[in-house]
């Protein structure tokens, strides 16, 4: 089949963020386009490859003026590594692109103009402030073009890293990651040096031959640090040859787990982890609230800034001490758990098990005995009776997915008219589109973005939703 020709569009300005970290730009006549590439501010000539939403999209083929906003990157890795795709714009400007997509969006998809629409509340930590990263191992680390046109050899390509963007096969090996601290950069490259030396095999996604596949490393906001090595098969004294020298080499790893991975792909779902060493759990604290994590349970990526954010779900809750609080998509009952001094009860409901053992023993580990959660999709279990068994709630807060609320659900809402919603986002497009469907019952008072992933294109808001009279 014959390729579809690209076409070369030169003078476009880049005038704005769009999702997943492509952008819009714009050519002299306003004809509108979608980018790969760039960052707003910069002119560019682009390679128009085909149509994406209606927009002619491709990727930016030469950059011609740079934006005044570009910062130098301070990764070694920027240029391949996907993760971080706006390093090279100043953070104040990421900020501004992010608050200014959340109002937009309010109000050109939900219609609404009339609302306290606050100013992003910025991340004081813009490097180092992940809590948790996945490593993949690799028999041969992905080789770039200019790689292998130097006519060097690569004799040893065993690499652990991340997946290239979209990727499941492409490994690009790291050395030195800024999302998390320093200790975790040397216990990973410790942990790729000792396979290596060891000579167990990388896994090979191909083939599935191969033994290490995965390492997750999470770090509270004290430096402690949890491991969870995923292996294709858990060999006969393994563990011991090679995780014995880690756990030597690393006090700062309080808890050490293995996982069986031996299915075709890397998800974790259904999987269980084994308790190897040290404590069982991490801990971490938000607030005056402590919460237990297990290697495979949800919990928020940025502990720093969900302080914020569920500060901000505080001041909009407004909860008084009297008040039946729903904590709908609940997850491990954080939010729910954080409000709770000020709450008379505290409900909450999640779709994923795992995540409501994990709220029932955090809410114990915080001596909480007003608190119940429930498994469940809340399409099934929020029902009338599950109202009439729980009281009617004055406040309900929601933290869907980033595909928000099913529509039936939205209407269930609606009936249960609560006097005050707060709604938790990570996806401005479905917030602006619930927010239409609560309309005709709710009044939207005020939104505030907040920002829990710098130099990502994603973007968290928090509303808040009054009752109409
Ligand atoms: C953004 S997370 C919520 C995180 C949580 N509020 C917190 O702050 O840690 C969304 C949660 O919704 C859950 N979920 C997705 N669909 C659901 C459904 N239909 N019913 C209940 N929970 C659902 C997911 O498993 C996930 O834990």
């Amino acid at each position: 089949m014959a390729r579809r020709a690209e076409k070369i569009v030169e003078n476009l300005k880049i005038v704005d963020i769009a999702q997943k970290g492509l952008c819009i730009a714009k050519d002299p006549d306003g004809r509108v386009y979608l980018l790969q590439g760039g960052v707003p501010g910069d002119v560019v000539t682009a390679r128009i490859r085909r149509k994406k939403k209606g927009m002619p999209f491709g990727d930016v083929k030469e950059i011609t003026t740079e934006s005044p906003d570009r910062v130098e990157a301070f990764c070694q890795h920027f240029d391949r590594c996907g993760g971080c795709k706006w390093q090279d714009l100043d953070y104040h400007a990421q900020t501004q692109y992010k608050e200014k997509q959340v109002h937009e969006s309010i109000r050109r998809i939900a219609h609404i103009t009339d609302y306290d629409a606050r100013s992003i509340i910025k991340a004081e930590r813009t490097r180092e402030f992940r809590n948790k990263l996945e490593y993949t191992f690799s028999p041969r680390r992905w080789l770039f073009q200019e790689e292998i046109d130097s006519g060097d050899t690569f004799p040893d390509r065993r690499a652990l890293g991340f997946h290239l963007s979209g990727a499941y096969d492409k490994i690009l090996d790291i050395e030195e990651c800024h999302l998390m601290s320093p200790k975790h950069n040397e216990l990973r490259n410790a942990a790729r040096e000792l396979g290596r030396r060891l000579e167990i095999a990388f896994y090979e996604p191909h083939s599935h031959l191969g033994i290490l596949r995965n390492l997750m490393i999470r770090e509270n906001t004290a430096g402690e640090m949890m491991v969870a090595l995923i292996v294709s098969d858990m060999l006969d004294g393994l563990a011991e040859r090679y995780l014995q020298p880690l756990i030597e080499q690393f006090p700062e790893v309080v808890s050490w787990h293995y996982i069986v991975n031996d299915k075709v792909n890397d998800s974790m779902d259904g999987l269980e982890s084994v308790h190897y060493h040290g404590d069982t759990h991490l801990y971490e604290t938000l607030g005056d609230r402590r919460f237990q994590i297990s290697p495979l349970s949800f919990f928020q990526t940025n502990s720093y800034q969900a302080v914020t954010l569920y500060d901000q779900v505080r001041e909009y809750a407004g909860l008084q001490g009297s008040e039946v609080l729903y904590d709908l998509y609940c997850g491990t009952g954080s939010i729910g758990i954080y409000l709770a001094d000020k709450a008379a009860r505290v409900v909450g409901v999640e779709i994923n098990e795992a995540a409501i053992v994990d709220a029932k023993a955090n809410a114990e580990l915080n001596n909480l005995d007003h608190t119940q959660f429930y498994a469940g999709d809340v399409l099934d279990i929020v029902d009338d009776k599950f109202v009439s068994d729980h009281g009617a709630p004055d406040v309900v807060v929601i933290d869907p997915p980033r595909a928000g609320m099913h529509q039936d659900f939205a209407q269930f809402v609606k009936e249960l008219a609560a006097p005050r919603i707060v709604y938790v986002s990570c996806n401005p497009s479905t917030l602006a589109r619930d927010l239409a469907l609560l309309g005709p019952s709710y009044d939207l008072q005020s939104c505030t973005p907040v920002d829990m992933f710098p130099h990502t294109s994603h973007t968290e808001a928090v509303a808040l939703l009054t009752l109409k009279s």
